[in-house]
């Protein structure tokens, strides 16, 4: 499969993108900083807030999981059973709870991601989401594989 090019540039806070590379769905999110901050909150509530046992390039393996904060780039496939997990990016989401600091909730099993695909403890997936390769060309241009 061949890169993908994606252009950020009107990407408002808290919008998603979807594509597809080599066959599977990816998602490119741009995070507000209130969304990034948020990250450091829940620490304590993921299985592996650093990554240490989970699929990203080593660039990737940081907090927010990705090369600039603002900007996720996820594999959209639950790592339990490759179901796909339904964005939910707002803190307080009435479907979800009001401890709800935004991520994905995957409906097959019940498992919970926060906005950098980190996953909760006490759930079915057993690793974070993955991180596919990608890179940023300029500010606006990034590139997926
Ligand atoms: Fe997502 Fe089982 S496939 S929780």
């Amino acid at each position: 499969g061949a890169p993908v090019e994606v252009d950020v540039s009107r990407m408002d806070e808290g919008e998603r993108i979807t594509l597809s590379w080599r066959g599977r769905p990816i998602q490119v999110v741009r995070r507000s900083e209130d969304a990034v901050a948020r990250l450091s909150d829940i620490r304590d509530r993921l299985r592996d807030p650093d990554s240490e046992a989970s699929d990203q390039p080593d660039y990737a393996r940081n907090e927010h999981r990705s090369i600039k904060p603002e900007y996720l780039v996820l594999v959209a496939v639950c790592t339990h059973l490759g179901c796909s997990p339904a964005f939910h990016p707002n803190p307080g989401d009435p479907a979800m709870g009001s401890d709800w600091p935004g991520g994905y909730f995957c409906a097959c099993h019940g498992s919970r991601f926060d906005l950098a695909g980190r996953v909760y403890r006490n759930v079915p997936a057993p690793t974070n989401m993955e991180i596919p390769p990608h890179r940023f060309v300029d500010d606006n241009t990034l590139i997926v594989g």
